[in-house]
């Protein structure tokens, strides 16, 4: 599949600008490609409790299972300056459960390989083989 870099990064762009972020004033969007080809987004949305912030992969996977489930193929994730940010470590866990070692992420040089930024990690595979 070819990917629209241009348009995850223009959509996840919209979405910073819905985040809900009073607290950090960090605005983030995030935008992602499915293999069935559908648009998921999300946006981060902060709580006066703070450590109770979702983050705007958060709301992008809500949306993945939302909409039909399938896994993500490629993925934006841009501040409110519309250049991409790094996702949190929790973010990283959470995208590799729907986008696996090959999800694709937008980057400043490029798009940069789910296993190049979660390395070794730890996901649903383990589950079947480690359980004694
Ligand atoms: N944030 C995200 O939405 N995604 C990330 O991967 C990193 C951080 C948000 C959470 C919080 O609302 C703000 O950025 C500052 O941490």
């Amino acid at each position: 599949m070819s990917i629209d870099w241009e348009t995850l990064r223009r959509e996840a762009a919209v979405m910073a600008q819905r985040a809900y972020a009073r607290y950090s004033r960090v605005h983030v969007g995030a935008c992602a490609v499915t293999d069935d080809g559908r648009l998921v987004r999300g946006c981060n949305v902060e709580n006066a409790s703070i450590g109770l912030t979702l983050c705007a992969e958060c709301g992008l996977v809500s949306d993945l299972a939302a909409s039909g489930g399938g896994r993500l193929v490629a993925i934006s994730v841009v501040a409110g300056d519309g250049k991409p940010l790094a996702p949190c470590g929790r973010c990283r866990q959470l995208l590799f459960e729907h986008g696996g070692a090959g999800l694709l992420l937008d980057g400043e040089h490029g798009p940069v390989r789910m296993d190049a930024l979660l390395p070794g990690a730890f996901g649903p595979d383990d589950l079947d083989t480690r359980a004694t």
